[in-house]
């Protein structure tokens, strides 16, 4: 195509997990919230009036960030950045702190779309493998690039690496270290102090998982004033729609229907654990609201994931390196998982 970018020959595009429309489908494949979000959040929706659609909205979200900062205990709204998903803060820090050219660091297996963000920038990520635990290694510690990304808790193993050594990574990495926690509220801890103790810290969280706001679009990153003041530089003006605003503003002040429903989470994924373990697969204890359940090499993992297909239940199945005799299962409803479990049971009874 002769007006392509150079810049794009190499990029394939990121691959969203789908979104069929199909009646009666067991979508187990996004690890979207299987509950509705808080019923405050349709309160803040209908409150909203068409002045509100008519305006431009507060370029800087501050009542949501004022809001976040009580949420997360730090010190105000100058140590936190809303955006629209988290997807476009992750997008966001490389325009923010990296240079084309410069080399980007992530552990592997890791979130997928840190590789695309990083070649459309015009710099190379380079992968740092985690143990066969998921666990940091000597290598990790000793990473020079510009920037780190890590997940914590991992996606796609669920694993949660000790705050211990994310500590003595923040402290060894010589650029900015950037700990998506997306899947933290279904996990035992978090990072949010780190930025007040490592300048290079900053931790990003999405309302898509743990609030149930994954069509909303809400996500936000806490770091030093100093780099939030140079993300403001470069987001777009109105990054964060008024609708978003109001609704993510609603969501973080209902803590205890969240709790509620994080609680739900997490009893149904040890159920299911068990459930898995009990047909034979190898799970990683999961921080999250996902499974990664590793399958016998017959029949193996893509064929339970078409079978699973065509029985009506997705899941995700990645075919990269480590991770392509798995299938990661979003935690549902414990009808959606025994569904789940029924299937895979009937599959391999052949
Ligand atoms: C590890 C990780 N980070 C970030 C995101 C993106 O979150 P958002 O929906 O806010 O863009 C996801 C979504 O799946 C994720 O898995």
């Amino acid at each position: 195509m002769k007006y392509q970018r150079d810049i794009l020959k190499n990029v394939e595009g990121y691959t969203p997990g789908e979104q069929p429309r199909v009646p009666g489908l067991i979508k187990l494949n996004t690890n979207e919230n299987p509950y509705p979000p808080s019923p405050k959040t349709l309160e803040a929706l209908h409150a909203l009036t068409l002045d509100d659609l008519r305006k431009y909205p507060d370029p800087v979200s501050l009542r949501f960030r004022e809001a976040c900062a009580r949420h997360y205990g730090v010190p105000g709204p100058e140590w936190v950045i809303a955006g629209n998903g988290m997807d476009e803060l992750l997008a966001l820090v490389l325009r923010t702190f990296v240079d084309p050219g410069d080399v980007v660091n992530a552990t592997y297996p890791t979130y997928s779309l840190y590789e695309v963000l990083t070649s459309l920038h015009g710099c190379a990520l380079e992968y740092i493998d985690l143990d066969d635990d998921f666990q940091l290694t000597d290598a990790h510690y000793t990473a020079q690039g510009r920037l780190f990304f890590l997940t914590r808790p991992n996606a796609p193993s669920g694993v949660a690496i000790p705050r211990a050594d994310v500590e003595r990574l923040c402290a060894s990495f010589p650029g900015i270290v950037v700990i998506d926690e997306a899947y933290v509220d279904f996990s035992d801890d978090h990072c949010l102090d780190f930025p007040e103790r490592f300048e290079n810290a900053i931790v990003m969280r999405t309302f898509s998982k743990s609030y149930g706001l994954a069509g909303m679009r809400v996500g936000t990153a806490v770091a030093r004033p100093e780099l939030i003041n140079e993300f403001m530089k470069t987001k777009d003006s109105y990054n964060m729609n008024a609708v978003a605003q109001a609704v993510g503003l609603a969501a973080i002040e209902d803590d205890a229907y969240v709790c509620e429903q994080v609680g739900r989470i997490r009893a149904t994924r040890e159920r299911l654990r068990k459930a898995l373990l009990e047909l034979g697969f190898s799970v990683p204890d999961s921080h999250t609201n996902f499974l990664l359940a590793y399958c016998a090499p017959e029949p193996g993992a893509e064929y339970l994931f078409q079978q699973l297909r065509q029985r009506n239940i997705i899941v995700r199945h990645f075919k990269s390196r480590r991770i392509d005799n798995a299938l990661r299962i979003t935690v549902g409803t414990d009808e959606e998982c025994e569904a789940l479990v029924a299937a895979l049971r009937e599959i391999l009874a052949g």
